[in-house]
């Protein structure tokens, strides 16, 4: 019995964290009118540029999302230990965007270390527009 109700409880967690890039568009779209009165929607193009610019980071290396994701996010990436990524873009990995927790735990990860800062809200959903839009 103590087992079932365990089990239960990990089915609902995973449940409440299982989402589309859709449904976490929306999510943020919400969060982005509440930051912003004045927010005009997410746009794949800005995402693309967001994704691939280069930054100089205070390490003196110049770093962009593209470093590891490499420039076609539908290829596989690499990290700086050579393990092997998935695609970012979703239509060649459907796993992408399909949980809250991941998005936002890497979302922190990987800002930090390209950015040296968070992304906002805005920049998230454009991410994820660039994303959802390449075939
Ligand atoms: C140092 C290498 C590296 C850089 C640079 C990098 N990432 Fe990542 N990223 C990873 C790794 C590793 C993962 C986790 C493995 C996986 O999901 O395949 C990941 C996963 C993610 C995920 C999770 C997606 C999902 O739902 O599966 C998001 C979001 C993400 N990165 C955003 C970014 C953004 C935005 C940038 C640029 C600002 C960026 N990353 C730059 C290595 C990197």
């Amino acid at each position: 019995m103590r087992n079932c109700i365990a089990l239960l409880g990990l089915l609902v967690s995973v449940n409440v964290l299982a989402a589309t890039p859709q449904e976490l568009l929306k999510q943020y779209e919400v969060i982005a009118k509440q930051e912003d009165p004045k927010f005009a929607g997410f746009s794949a193009e800005r995402g693309a540029s967001f994704y691939q610019i280069e930054r100089q980071h205070s390490n003196g290396q110049k770093v962009s999302c593209a470093s590891c994701h490499t420039a076609d996010p539908r290829k596989q990436g690499k990290t700086r230990a050579n393990k092997v990524i998935e695609p970012m873009a979703i239509a060649y990995h459907p796993q992408r965007f399909t949980d809250a927790a991941k998005v936002e735990k890497w979302f922190g990860r990987n800002c930090k270390d390209v950015l040296e800062r968070a992304c906002n809200t805005q920049e998230k959903g454009d991410y994820i527009q660039y994303l959802v839009n390449l075939k």
